[in-house]
């Protein structure tokens, strides 16, 4: 019979010729926490986005500069935008334009107005200068234009203050303030805008207020408040109420006895108010204002002591512009967390006290509402947040209030009972590793114990385990109904039992452990998506300072994860529990630029290496057994070894590399820690075979020349210090992002420099290239080059000639296009190195993550013309300059995951599979098989189709066996 061979063909076409991941396994082997960081509270509010409907989202410009919309409800991100620039540690500042669709956001020298609803830009503008303010003029009642921006710049020591037309974001007006004061802040009542500038002085600081007039942008009036004994920067300011019917600026004195109260406008005006002390001195006071132009003119003083809180509120007469006391919130202890909520005239406060939420309004004492905190501690008291209160009805109130806790989780209280969390704290992650879940059980100790010992010991003990194992066998026997039933059904193949970390036989759950630039420690379980299992704080860091974490080591036989700092701390944890074992504070050792976890006869250990890259003596016993390379003062790196002396080993340098005048070194790279080399060849398609140069010795140095625009790589041998290959390109943009990576027998980078018109059919031009370099022991086939199979090699004395060079690698390298810039790169570890690797590439410009096969990347494709026989046969085809990133290669899917410093790698127990996270603002996590999971069945196999058919099979046999034995029988009989 002919087989139907176009019908054959037909359907292989119909299939799809590749996978990228299984469809049914996006979203559910991967996991995302779409973070925003910790919302600050001047730029966190309620806002309504639609005026005819009820419903208001919650806003915020984070403390990472992420502006987002947060429904309220759920506790999920609406929309978000990345607003920080490259330094990301530049104050922000939003407002939400009351009554209209807007949000508006200033950061750096940019001014954006945002679709509130959806997100989208309205406008946006670049401007001189740094942004010190902003605020949103209120146009007069009924009026029906969009609302103008004012935005206050500092340039080059002067102020600037700019209206912005609302609906495009042009200057209407601009007024320059030519004296040297540092602009504060700005300010308005419909009828002036002030701006409050610091007003320099020896040892302190006048405060300036300016009036100018909101149509001509002229100065109207300025005059001067003597502060200098009391304000010495600006933020001993308290604040500057914006936008309401009677703005204020407010500051204390020095000594905490006074508050000291101008009403912005008003010249002569000064008015004290007196601190009323509660339990030992004053720590802190804060000021809480509405900031619509239609509410009453009442703030609040908030005090409190190191253990309790307490409140006055005032109201502001307009007539006599006199500041009369209210009433006062009492005592209660704790730190307390108060906020602000308006509607029209009315203002309401939110009190959180450390067991109930109570609701005042502005006008009286008496109270509106009020609830028990109903609040898991373990998420740290309540700070500082934003609320809405609402009126159902003539009598009852309800508040819901977004608040930051000192865990920085961000939380919902609702009626004083806890609604969504989400863990913001865990934004801004600076440092990860993986760490395997210490085992349970010792049954591989046990069974050397039992080998150890002699023959009746062992026995003996052997019974007596035996015995004690039989207590788990009724449990086994209970799960053996749903084992069966699992292992049949489709569904997850391990299913993780919430809050038990054990480890499963494909290797998938492992936890990942997190530092962040706040100075926290998560542990995440990457085999249950992603959830924190654990949280501590390391070093509480002061305001404007990250941490600079400098090495992550997790010990994974003992269990515990030890974190170096660059001041010198250092800090010890339980790796599953988060338990503080030891801690050293900033200071207390020398500073620390790096570390490398090294091994010595004692064991591994996390060593630091000071400043000049010198790490200083260490006791012999402790010596690192292996060459390091470090970076020098002076912009050099040196290869080091440690010389034992009787007690102490001193590091020595062994070379020097020092790259060529003007260029400066950007990355050094070396090959993975576990970077297991399955062949050591590469099998051609006539059967001959290239070797694989593979000295574990080598790291990839990236220097560029910002004057000249080059970028020059070199290949470095770690033991000798000799260069065993450098390439230079030119046209070289050193400003953007040159990524690197070095695995195996090859390299990778990509970097913005000319096209060279080398390539097929390419004209010389410039982009975003991507090199692939493979280095082997020699250009021709079954040829070791000079090394030959020799057991040992020296890089020292390469050859018995004296003098001899080192023996050179042959490389082979290709380039090509790609779209947009990779911000970083990695590459997949399995556990052998079977698996063909993947390369791991994080494109910032589109909040993705794509894996590029290898085959794409192979440099052997031929150029120019289709491959031969013996090419396709080793599965080479043919080179194709450009490399788009399909949407087949992007591992994150159709997730935005943003602010990606980093993604690390690290291998299952299955060889087809590599686990990925990948951290910064957000964290996401996901598994990849570059060679298709050949080693697992995939979710969507039919385990119950194929148990029917056997099962069909064997009825048919049972059925058939006897009717075909009676025939055999009969026919014999017949036939004889
Ligand atoms: C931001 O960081 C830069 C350098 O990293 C520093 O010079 C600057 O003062 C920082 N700015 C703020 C607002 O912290
Ligand atoms: C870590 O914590 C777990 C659970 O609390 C405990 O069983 C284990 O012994 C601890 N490990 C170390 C090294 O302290
Ligand atoms: C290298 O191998 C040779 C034999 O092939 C042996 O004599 C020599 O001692 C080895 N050197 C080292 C340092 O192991």
């Amino acid at each position: 019979m002919r087989l139907p061979i176009n019908l054959l063909s037909l359907t292989l076409s119909i299939l799809p010729s590749a996978f990228a991941i299984y469809s049914d396994e996006a979203y559910s082997v991967d996991y995302h926490h779409e973070l925003l960081g910790l919302p600050l509270p001047h730029t966190t509010f309620f806002h309504r986005p639609r005026k005819d409907e009820k419903a208001t989202l919650l806003y915020t410009l984070s403390d990472l500069g992420v502006l987002g919309a947060v429904n309220p409800g759920l506790g999920t991100v609406v929309w978000r935008q990345l607003l920080a620039g490259v330094v990301g540690n530049e104050t922000g500042f939003l407002r939400p334009v009351q009554g209209e669709n807007t949000v508006v956001s200033a950061i750096g020298s940019r001014v954006d107005a945002w679709d509130a609803m959806g997100g989208k830009e309205k406008w946006g503008n670049i401007f001189e200068g740094n942004v010190k303010d902003l605020e949103v003029m209120e146009t007069a009642a009924g009026a029906e234009e969009t609302k103008d921006v004012l935005a206050l710049f500092e340039h080059e020591g002067k102020s600037i203050l700019r209206r912005l037309k609302g609906e495009s974001g042009n200057v209407a007006w601009e007024f320059e303030d030519g004296t040297g004061d540092v602009p504060l802040q700005v300010s308005t009542n419909v009828r002036s805008i002030f701006i409050v500038s610091l007003h320099g002085a020896w040892g302190g600081y006048n405060l300036k207020i300016t009036a100018l007039d909101p149509v001509t942008g002229k100065r109207t009036n300025e005059y001067i408040l003597s502060t200098k004994a009391d304000v010495h920067s600006a933020e001993d300011v308290l604040l500057v109420g914006a936008n309401s019917a009677a703005p204020i600026i407010a500051w204390t004195d020095k000594a905490l006895k006074n508050l000291k109260v101008n009403l912005l406008g008003k010249a002569g005006d000064l008015q004290s108010l007196p601190l009323k002390e509660s339990d030992g001195p004053i720590v802190n006071v804060a000021l809480h204002a509405p900031n619509l132009v239609q509410s009453q003119p009442h703030f609040l003083v908030h005090t409190h002591s190191s253990v309790s809180n307490r409140a006055d509120v005032y109201h502001i007469d307009l007539a006599s512009s006199s500041i009369k006391k209210a009433y006062e919130l009492p005592k209660l202890p704790g730190q307390g967390a108060i906020s602000t909520s308006s509607q029209e005239a009315n203002v309401y406060f939110t009190r959180h006290t450390a067991d109930e939420v109570v609701i005042v309004s502005s006008a009286s004492h008496a109270i509106l509402g009020r609830f028990p905190l109903e609040f898991e501690s373990d998420h740290g008291s309540l700070l500082d947040g934003v609320s809405e209160v609402v009126q159902r009805d003539a009598n009852t109130y309800a508040v819901r209030s977004a608040l930051v806790t000192s865990g920085q989780d961000w939380v919902l209280v609702r009626n004083g009972k806890a609604g969504w969390i989400r863990p913001e704290g865990l934004s801004g992650a600076v440092a990860a590793e993986w760490a395997e879940i210490p085992e349970s059980e010792t049954l591989a100790q046990t069974l050397e114990a039992e080998a150890h010992s002699n023959p009746l010991s062992a026995y003996i003990h052997r019974v007596n385990r035996h015995v004690s194992d039989l207590q788990y066998l009724p449990g086994y026997l209970q799960d053996l109904p749903r084992r069966f039933l699992s292992s049949i059904l489709p569904g997850d193949i391990v299913s993780p039992k919430p809050g038990v970390l054990v480890r499963d036989t494909f290797g998938f759950n492992k936890l990942v452990i997190v530092a962040t630039q706040r100075g926290r420690v998560y542990g995440i379980d990457a085999g249950n998506q992603g959830s924190i299992v654990w949280s501590a704080s390391a070093f509480e860091q002061p305001a404007g300072k990250t941490w600079d974490v400098k090495g992550i080591w997790v010990e994974h036989s003992k269990g515990t994860t030890t974190i170096r700092g660059a001041d010198g701390e250092y800090v010890m944890f339980n790796t599953t529990s988060g338990n503080k074992i030891e801690a050293m504070n900033p200071g207390s050792w020398p500073a620390t630029t790096s570390t490398a976890v090294v091994d010595s006869p004692s064991g591994k250990w996390l060593l630091p290496i000071g400043v000049d890259g010198n790490p200083g003596e260490v006791p012999t016993t402790w010596a690192p057994k292996e060459n390091l390379v470090v970076k020098g003062s002076n912009g050099e790196i040196k290869g080091l070894k440690f010389e034992a002396g009787k007690e102490n080993a001193q590091p020595v340098v062994t070379w020097t590399f020092k790259p060529a005048l003007g260029q400066r070194i950007i990355n050094v790279v070396s090959r993975p820690a576990h970077d297991p080399v399955a062949s050591i060849g590469r099998v051609l398609g006539d059967r001959t075979v290239l070797y694989k140069y593979l000295n574990p010795n080598i790291v990839l140095v990236t220097s560029v020349s910002d004057e000249h625009s080059t970028a020059s790589l070199y290949v470095i041998d770690t033991v000798s210090g000799d260069i065993l290959y450098s390439i230079s390109h030119d046209g070289v943009d050193t400003t953007q992002p040159i990524a690197s990576v070095l695995t195996e027998n090859w390299f990778a980078y990509s970097l913005w420099a000319d096209v060279l018109p080398t390539t097929e059919t390419l004209p010389a031009s410039k982009g975003y290239q991507i090199f692939v370099s493979e280095m082997y022991e020699s250009d021709v086939a079954n040829d070791r080059g000079p090394l030959g199979s020799a057991a040992n090699s020296s890089s020292l004395e390469p050859s018995d000639i004296p003098n001899a060079g080192p023996a050179l690698p042959f490389v082979a390298t290709q380039s090509f296009l790609i779209p947009e810039a990779i911000s970083h790169m990695s590459v997949t570890e399995t556990r052998q190195g079977i698996t063909t690797r993947q390369l791991i590439c994080t494109i910032a410009s589109n909040n993705a993550i794509i894996g590029i096969p290898r085959t794409l990347l192979d440099p052997r494709r031929p150029v120019g013309r289709d491959p031969t026989a013996a090419e396709m046969e080793e599965g080479v085809f043919r080179y194709q300059p450009y490399i788009e990133f399909d949407p087949k290669l992007v591992l994150t899917h159709k997730r935005e995951v943003i602010g990606v410093k980093d993604v690390i790698t690290n291998p299952a127990v299955l060889e087809s599979t590599s686990l990925l996270f990948a951290y910064g603002i957000d964290i996401f996590g996901t598994r990849v098989a570059p060679s298709a999971a050949f080693d697992i069945l995939g979710k969507g196999f039919n385990k119950l189709s194929l148990v029917g058919t056997v099962l069909a099979l064997w009825a048919g046999v049972v059925v058939l066996a006897p009717m075909v034995k009676r025939k055999q029988i009969n026919g014999r009989w017949t036939t004889s």
